[in-house]
């Protein structure tokens, strides 16, 4: 029997306040959680409410640290379109979260190899991620872990699917600005969080997320590994919870 645990929202409003409070209680639980972060549009109105949090006085984030899933390679960080810059316009520069607290891989690494090691011993050495939070590509893809012949054991730097380059494309002048690199958390990263949370909202991620979360558990589709996991909260809007 799987452990999952599946909550499909009417609205992404409603999925993103759902998994915002999930958040809220980890941090009242404990300050200091270790959170894991992640990218793309899907957790933008997660960010959103927890600025919101903020400002209403509800959660300190003073003493939370954060691990970003990945990043591209290269890239520089003043680039509107590095995790580094998102992260910081969506998120970090609206709350209390102290900048030696903030971990995202360094797209601006002389050897990507090197940050890798040094990304996942930060990791363990601050005790691994309480909560992560995930987003799902259409391929399947968690962090930036793409269908493979094998699941990543830790933080790597991969090439970039086609697909993923096809799909974000649209954050890019065009498909050719697109790095073709990325570092990224491996799958072992993300299975050793104590608590999970998958966020998928569009209709486009329907079938991939009910082959994750009801098919074969293969490295061909990333997020299904998450079928092993003991705490993993799905939380999906209409459209992409439509199958499950
Ligand atoms: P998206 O990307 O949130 O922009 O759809 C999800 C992902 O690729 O993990």
């Amino acid at each position: 029997m799987s452990n999952l645990k599946i909550l499909v929202r009417e609205s992404y409003e409603l999925m993103s306040s759902r998994a915002a409070s999930i958040i809220e209680n980890q941090i009242h639980d404990k300050p200091d959680s270790v959170l894991g972060l992640a990218t793309g549009s899907t957790p933008l109105g997660v960010y959103a409410e927890m600025m919101l949090k903020y400002k209403a006085g509800d959660t300190d984030f003073s003493r939370v640290r954060t691990f970003n899933l990945d990043e591209y390679y290269p890239i520089k960080k003043a680039d509107a379109q590095s995790y580094y810059y998102y992260m910081r316009k969506n998120l970090f520069d609206f709350i209390n979260i102290p900048d030696e607290n903030i971990h995202i891989p360094d797209g601006e690494a002389t050897d990507p190899n090197t940050e890798c090691y040094t990304y996942e011993e930060k990791i363990t050495a601050l005790g691994g991620i309480d909560l992560q939070i995930l987003g799902i590509g259409v391929n399947g893809h968690i962090g930036f872990n793409e269908p493979a012949k094998a699941f990543a054991a830790a933080t790597h730097h991969v090439k970039l699917d086609a697909s993923t380059i096809k799909e974000n494309a649209r954050f890019f002048a065009n498909e050719k600005t697109v790095p073709t690199h990325a570092l990224t958390m491996g799958i072992g990263t993300i299975m050793r969080a104590t608590k999970i949370i998958l966020l998928a909202n569009g209709a486009k991620k329907a079938e991939t997320l009910r082959d994750a979360l009801y098919g074969p558990i293969t490295p061909q589709n990333p997020a299904s590994v998450l079928q092993l996991h003991r705490d993993v909260t799905v939380i999906t809007d209409r459209d992409a919870g439509r199958l499950l």
